[in-house]
């Protein structure tokens, strides 16, 4: 059994296996033209390929920094080798490739819990997606412009997004081929060209709008669906660009997106018009513990020690006891060789459980409820409180 990337004549093949594993096995040359062959990864039996995944690397930002990680974009096993180990051999052999190179994080979508907790991952964030009727939309204001953009100009709104993604906890520092890839692609039911418009304030863009319309048809007689692909907005100018939709109220329309939660316009609308329609859990893997505490901020009025014990079979460098120190705004995980100090007591966390609370996503109170974490003492729970209190963790994407 061997992981590897491979060449680019591999790639059908790789891709093959892939799409057979989601029971796709028609979409394979499709799929083979749109994935990078840099991004696949194998784990090969017998000459052939057993389980595959697509592996990418941005950045993540958690409050207000960007992190390194990994994002496993889609992973399958073939029809014929699946139980036999070989999807854990593939993650085994990933988590490797990332911590040889530095990358302390890594997250997916899941679709089965138990198989990726089996490999060090934990629900650590989500992707929430909303719906409002037009007719609650406020109109834009005057003072906005909204433009529509030519299909392939993506700068303005990159430029925007680098100004506005540091304020998301959780959002990747999205990379070009992010954009045009993942963000354009219209659902079958959609047109098939995305529109994108940029909106326009007096010092110029304060936001941008990327829109697929499709039909809704329990919506007669217009019966309009726009999904917002993507959309931000510099802080002040969240009504417009709702606004900008506005116009759609006469048609029985309804707008889709996805936000954090819970979402400004819960505040910014009259009522309580928005619904959460859907919500996927996102799922985080601690590549390296030392390198993932250092490397995320912390609330400023945090500080304390906390000394845990880990215990990590797939990734032995996490393995041990550890202590974590939070002072000014950063922390600092470094090894407690030999019994901690007589004063402290050692608490346990499992790495899934770390998962969660490193992104904020769970508290140290609801992970000791789950089992996943045990502070050992009262002052130790209160350290980790203030340490990890943050937004709750999204991603705009579902990936
Ligand atoms: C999920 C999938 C990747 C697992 O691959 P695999 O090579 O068969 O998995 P492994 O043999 O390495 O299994 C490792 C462990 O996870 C468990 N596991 C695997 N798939 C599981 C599932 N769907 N539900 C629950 N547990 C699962 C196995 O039982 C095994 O645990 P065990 O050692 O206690 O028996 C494979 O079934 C698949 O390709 N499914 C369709 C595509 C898909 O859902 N991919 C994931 C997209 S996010």
């Amino acid at each position: 059994m061997a992981y590897r990337s491979i060449a680019e004549e591999e790639k059908v093949a790789a891709m093959s296996a892939l799409s057979l594993g989601f029971g796709i096995p028609a979409k394979a040359r499709e799929l083979s033209k749109r994935v990078d062959t840099e991004q696949l990864r194998v784990v090969e039996v017998d000459g052939q390929f057993a389980s595959v995944l697509r592996l990418s690397r941005m950045p993540q930002y958690w409050l207000g920094r960007a992190v390194p990680s990994g994002q496993v974009l889609s992973l399958a096993t073939s029809l014929e080798h699946r139980a036999a180990g070989h999807g854990l051999a593939l993650l085994e052999g990933m988590l490797a490739e990332l911590h040889e190179a530095g990358i302390p994080t890594v997250t997916l979508q899941p679709s089965t819990a138990r198989f990726y907790r089996k490999a060090g991952f934990e629900f650590a964030g989500a992707w929430n997606l909303y719906e409002v009727k037009c007719e609650h939309l406020p109109a834009l204001d005057g003072a906005y412009q909204a433009r529509r953009l030519p299909a392939d100009d993506l700068d303005p709104i990159m430029k925007l997004y680098e100004q506005i993604a540091p304020g998301r906890h959780g959002a990747f520092a999205r990379q070009e081929w992010w954009w045009r890839a993942a963000l354009r692609r219209p659902h079958p039911s959609e047109d098939a060209e995305p529109v994108s418009l940029l909106l326009e304030g007096s010092d110029g863009p304060v936001g941008w709008a990327m829109l697929a319309f499709g039909s809704d048809p329990g919506n007669q007689p217009f019966g309009l669906r726009v999904r917002i692909q993507d959309w931000g907005w510099l802080p002040g100018h969240d009504l417009a660009a709702l606004g900008a939709l506005a116009g759609y109220r006469t048609m029985d329309s309804v707008v889709n997106w996805s936000g954090p939660d819970p979402d400004p316009f819960l505040f910014l609308l009259p009522n309580e018009s928005i619904r959460l329609t859907r919500r996927r859990y996102w799922m985080l893997r601690l590549v390296d513990l030392p390198g993932a505490f250092g490397a995320r901020p912390y609330p400023p009025g945090a500080a304390g020690r906390v000394v845990l014990r880990v215990s990590d079979p797939l990734c032995p460098w996490n393995s041990g006891t550890w202590a974590l120190e939070i002072a000014d705004g950063q922390g600092r995980l470094e090894r407690v060789s030999g019994a901690p100090a007589r004063s402290e007591t050692a608490g346990t966390a499992s790495i899934q459980g770390l998962a969660a609370l490193f992104t904020g996503f769970a508290g140290p109170d609801e992970l000791a409820r789950a089992g996943l974490l045990d502070a050992a003492d009262p002052a130790a729970l209160e350290v980790l409180r203030a340490a990890f209190a943050s937004p709750k963790p999204f991603t705009a994407e579902l990936y």
